[in-house]
C-alpha cells in the first residue's frame, strides 16, 4: 500500500470508530438505560446526570472525528471519480441524514432527550434511526464505490 491508501484507511478506521461509539451509545440509551429509568419509581438522579454527561463528552468527540474524516474522505472519493452517480447521490443522502442526527442530538441534549416526553414526537428514536440509516448508507459506499459508471 502507498502513503495515500494508508492515509484513506486510517480515515475511515476512525471514522467507523466513532460511528461505532457515537451510534452504539444511542442505541445503549435508547434500548437499554431509558427503559430502565422508566421502569424505576425514583430514578437516581445523579447518577444519572453523571453519566449522560459523561456520553454527551464522548459523542460530541466522536461526531467531530466523522465529520472531519468524513469531509476528507468525501473529497477523496469525488476527486477520484470512482463512483458514478449511484455513489454521489447515496453520499449526499447520507451526509444529509448524518447532519440532521447531529444537529438534533446536538440541540436537544440527552438528558431532555431521556425524559418521558408523552405525545411529543420520539426524538431520541429519530436520532438513532437517522445514524443508523447514515451508518448503512456508508457501509453500501464502500461497495458501490469502482463499480458504477
Ligand atoms: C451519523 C452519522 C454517520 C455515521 C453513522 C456514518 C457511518 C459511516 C460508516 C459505517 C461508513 C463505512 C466505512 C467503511 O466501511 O469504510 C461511512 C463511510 C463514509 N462516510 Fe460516514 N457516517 C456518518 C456521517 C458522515 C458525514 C457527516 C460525512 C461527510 C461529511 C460522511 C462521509 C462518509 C464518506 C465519504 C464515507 C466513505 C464511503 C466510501 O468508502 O466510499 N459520513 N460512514
Amino acid at each position: 500500500m502507498n502513503s495515500s491508501e494508508w492515509m484513506l484507511l486510517v480515515l475511515r478506521l476512525v471514522h467507523s470508530l466513532a460511528a461505532m461509539v457515537w451510534l452504539g451509545g444511542g442505541v445503549y440509551l435508547l434500548l437499554v438505560m431509558r427503559p430502565a429509568i422508566r421502569a424505576q419509581a425514583e430514578p437516581p438522579r445523579a447518577f444519572l446526570e453523571a453519566t449522560t454527561e459523561q456520553f454527551r463528552e464522548w459523542a460530541q468527540v466522536s461526531t467531530l472525528a466523522m465529520v472531519a474524516t468524513g469531509v476528507v474522505l468525501m473529497f477523496e472519493r469525488l476527486s477520484n471519480s470512482g463512483g458514478g452517480w449511484v455513489y454521489v447521490g447515496l453520499l449526499v443522502v447520507k451526509i444529509v441524514v448524518g447532519l440532521v442526527a447531529f444537529w438534533l442530538a446536538g440541540v436537544r441534549p440527552v438528558r431532555r432527550a431521556m425524559r418521558r416526553s408523552e405525545g411529543r414526537r420520539a426524538t431520541p428514536e429519530l436520532i438513532v434511526t437517522l445514524g443508523l440509516l447514515a451508518f448503512v448508507i456508508g457501509v453500501a459506499l464502500s461497495n458501490v464505490y469502482g463499480q458504477a459508471a
